[in-house]
C-alpha cells in the first residue's frame, strides 16, 4: 500500500459524509451534515486528514485544538471506508506522528464507546492507553453516553518511536 496521510479539502467532503454513514457505524461514530463539516473544516479548533492509498482514500481522522496553548489535542473522530484490516491503525498512527513531530502537544486523547472494542484494539496497537470511563461525556442521539478515554503522552510516543514500534499487527 502506498499510503499517505494528507490534509483534507472540501472536496473530500462526500467521501468523509459516506464513511461516517457506513452501515453499523452509527452505534460507533457521530455523523454531521455538509454544513456542519464546512463549518469546522475552516474553523481554527478544527483539523481534518484523510488517508489515501496512493489516490485513493481509505479513511478520514479530525482532530480538534492540534497546536493548542495547553498542548492537548483531541482526535474528535475517524473512520475508515474497509474497517478490520489494519487501515485504521495505520491511518491513527500516522495522525499520531504529525501531531508530536508537527506540534508541542504533550497529550492526544481519545474517546471511544466503551463496547466498541475494534477501535479499541486499533488505538491499543498505536500506543493509546486506556485511562477511565468519562461518566456522560457525549451527547450522542440525544442521549447522554459514557466514554472510555484513551490517550498517548508525548513520552510514550517517543519511547515507542525510539525502539521503532511496528504499526502492523502483532
Ligand atoms: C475504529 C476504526 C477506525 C479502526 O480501524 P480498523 O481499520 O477497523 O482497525 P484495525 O483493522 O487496524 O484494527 C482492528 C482490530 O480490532 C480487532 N477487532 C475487530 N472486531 C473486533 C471486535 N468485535 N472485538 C474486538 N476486537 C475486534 C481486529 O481483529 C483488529 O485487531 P488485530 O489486528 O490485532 O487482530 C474502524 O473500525 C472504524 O472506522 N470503525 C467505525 C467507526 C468508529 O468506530 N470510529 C471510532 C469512533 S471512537
Amino acid at each position: 500500500m502506498n499510503f499517505q496521510l494528507v490534509r483534507a479539502t472540501g472536496n473530500d467532503l462526500p467521501f468523509i459524509m459516506a464513511t461516517e454513514r457506513r452501515e453499523g457505524y452509527d452505534a460507533f461514530v457521530g455523523r454531521w451534515d455538509e454544513a456542519r463539516h464546512r463549518e469546522a473544516l475552516f474553523d481554527d479548533s478544527h483539523a481534518y486528514f484523510v488517508g489515501v492509498d496512493g489516490s485513493v482514500p481509505i479513511g478520514f481522522v479530525i482532530l480538534r485544538q492540534l497546536a493548542s496553548a495547553e498542548r492537548v489535542t483531541l482526535v474528535k473522530r475517524i473512520a475508515v471506508i474497509a474497517p478490520g484490516q489494519g487501515h485504521g491503525r495505520m491511518l491513527l498512527a500516522a495522525a499520531v506522528d504529525r501531531v508530536f513531530v508537527e506540534t508541542d502537544a504533550y497529550r492526544l486523547c481519545i474517546g471511544l464507546f466503551p463496547d466498541n472494542h475494534r477501535a479499541r484494539r486499533a488505538y491499543e496497537a498505536v500506543g493509546f492507553t486506556a485511562e477511565g470511563i468519562s461518566r456522560g461525556s457525549a451527547f450522542f442521539k440525544g442521549v447522554h453516553r459514557d466514554e472510555l478515554v484513551m490517550a498517548q503522552l508525548r513520552p510514550e510516543w517517543e519511547d515507542r518511536r525510539r525502539v521503532g514500534h511496528p504499526v502492523a499487527r502483532t
